[in-house]
């Protein structure tokens, strides 16, 4: 292939430089279209637009590939440990044993919320969407941490990552407590990330939460699956933000945001409400399916469909193996998974959804299992989140490390009205 790309445009031709990735994507590099041509490109939904050169994730859309730092992520089933891949995703390499306890003991000794943030739990009026409370609350935690928000260093970053990552999973658990007008559980330092979460999530004052090591892997696994996924829409918010200089904190917190909408993170809400809505006897999945291929009934197949991959996720076929030996082992019986199932196979039976290469996506079983080890349904978004942390982290450092980098401003094309006057109240 050529090393540049030819346009013609009125009458002048220019070259454009070519970017190619280490696994072979090109991109025109338009840096200098504007100053060259007098014109910008138009592709609304970016989904022809690279936004940056990034190292952390490679995803093949028509393969089904998702890799992390290089690493299929179906290496990491038989042994998922999310802090593990949470640092081969920030820093670039798995850590070593040293590195791993290091992290760890970062992790163990910040996982308590300054006191004064208890009080802004209660600030919240009941049935507040955990979504809403945990962007804030990142915020309001970055008023506690100001001298880790914008970090210069290795070591300071490391801190940083560490307390928020910490955090954000103690303020979820708070976020559920309080919710329930439950006491808040300090975290214990003996238990790992996910069983030190799901402790400050169930356990009582009465019966603490026994921790189950094959659920503290299923958590590790679908953590582990929602890690980073390069530049989906949450995170393009997170290095939009980011590169304004805003602070790490704040870059995450509208991560938060963005992936709260049902088309992004939202969506294993949603799809749960779908699948209940026909356990209930509400709809029939050939009626959903009949639905979502209507386009104006407004209505979507929750968990099918993806802006890049046109092939099976991944993720999706790992959680719906998952679910078998997860449910199995918990011995718990789930009729939505059978009716998750049906839709599925319906669905990649019908040429509605095969012409438009419609596939399950990471959204369509993981509610299944976040059902299984208890997660309330309210919170999935905020799991989701939790998982995506290390990703958005990762991806915010690259951003901030990147030489020259600089803010992101869109153009646009105008389609308002000409020049005009203004024209006084009494002449309108
Ligand atoms: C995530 O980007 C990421 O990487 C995201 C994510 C991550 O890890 O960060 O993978 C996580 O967000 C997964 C996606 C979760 N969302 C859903 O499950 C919501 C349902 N899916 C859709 O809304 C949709 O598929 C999107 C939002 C995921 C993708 O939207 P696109 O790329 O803009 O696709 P589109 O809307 O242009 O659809 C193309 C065609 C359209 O039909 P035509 O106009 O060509 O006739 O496919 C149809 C759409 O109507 N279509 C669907 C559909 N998804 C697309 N029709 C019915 N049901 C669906 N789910």
């Amino acid at each position: 292939m050529a090393d540049k790309a030819t346009l013609t445009l009125g009458g002048k031709t220019i070259e454009l430089p070519l970017i190619v990735g280490t696994e072979g994507e090109v991109g025109i590099d338009i840096s200098k279209l504007r100053a060259e041509t007098g014109a910008i490109t138009f592709d609304p939904g970016y989904g022809n637009t690279g936004s940056c050169a990034s190292a952390i994730t490679f995803i093949d859309g028509e393969k089904g590939i998702l890799r992390y730092r290089g690493i299929p992520i179906e290496q990491f089933v038989n042994h998922p440990d999310f802090i593990e891949v949470a640092m081969l995703i920030i820093n670039g390499e798995l850590p070593k044993r040293a590195d791993r306890e290091r992290f760890r003991d970062k992790l163990a000794d910040n996982a308590h919320l300054h006191e004064g943030m208890k009080h802004h739990f209660d600030g919240f009026p009941s049935g507040a969407p955990p979504m809403a409370i945990l962007s804030a609350m990142i915020n309001a935690l970055f008023c506690y941490d100001q001298n880790f928000s914008d970090p210069e260093s290795d070591e300071s970053f490391e801190d940083s990552a560490a307390r928020l990552m910490s955090k954000v999973r103690t303020i979820a658990a708070y976020s559920y407590r309080s919710s329930k007008g439950l006491p808040y559980n300090y975290p214990d330092p003996k238990l790992l990330y996910c069983g030190n979460f799901l402790h400050m999530m169930f356990s009582m004052p009465h019966r603490p939460y026994e921790v189950d090591p094959d659920i503290e892997d299923a958590l590790n696994l679908v953590l582990i699956l929602h890690a980073d996924h390069e530049q989906n829409c949450s995170t393009s918010t997170v290095r939009m933000v980011g590169s304004a200089q805003a602070n790490l904190y704040a870059s995450v917190a509208a991560g938060v945001c963005a992936l709260w909408g049902p088309l992004h993170g939202g969506a294993n809400v949603a799809v749960i409400e779908m699948l209940e809505s026909i356990r209930k006897g509400g709809l029939k999945p050939e009626e959903c399916i009949k639905l979502a291929k209507q386009k104006d009934s407004g209505f979507r197949l929750m968990g099918f469909g993806h802006r890049v991959y046109k092939n099976f996720d991944p993720r999706s076929r790992i959680l719906k193996n998952a679910c078998d030996k997860v449910l199995g082992k918990l011995g718990v019986k789930d009729p939505l998974l059978d009716i998750a199932r049906k839709l599925e196979e319906l669905a990649l039976n019908d040429p509605y959804f095969v012409d438009r290469k419609l596939y399950p996506n990471v959204d369509f079983y993981s509610g299944i299992i976040l059902r299984a080890l208890g997660i309330p349904l309210d919170m999935f978004t905020v799991m989701f989140a939790i998982g995506r942390m290390p990703g958005w982290i990762g991806q915010w450092k690259e951003q901030h490390d990147t030489p020259g980098g600089r803010i992101y401003r869109p153009r646009q094309i105008y389609t308002g009205p000409t020049i005009r006057d203004y024209v006084p109240m009494d002449k309108r």
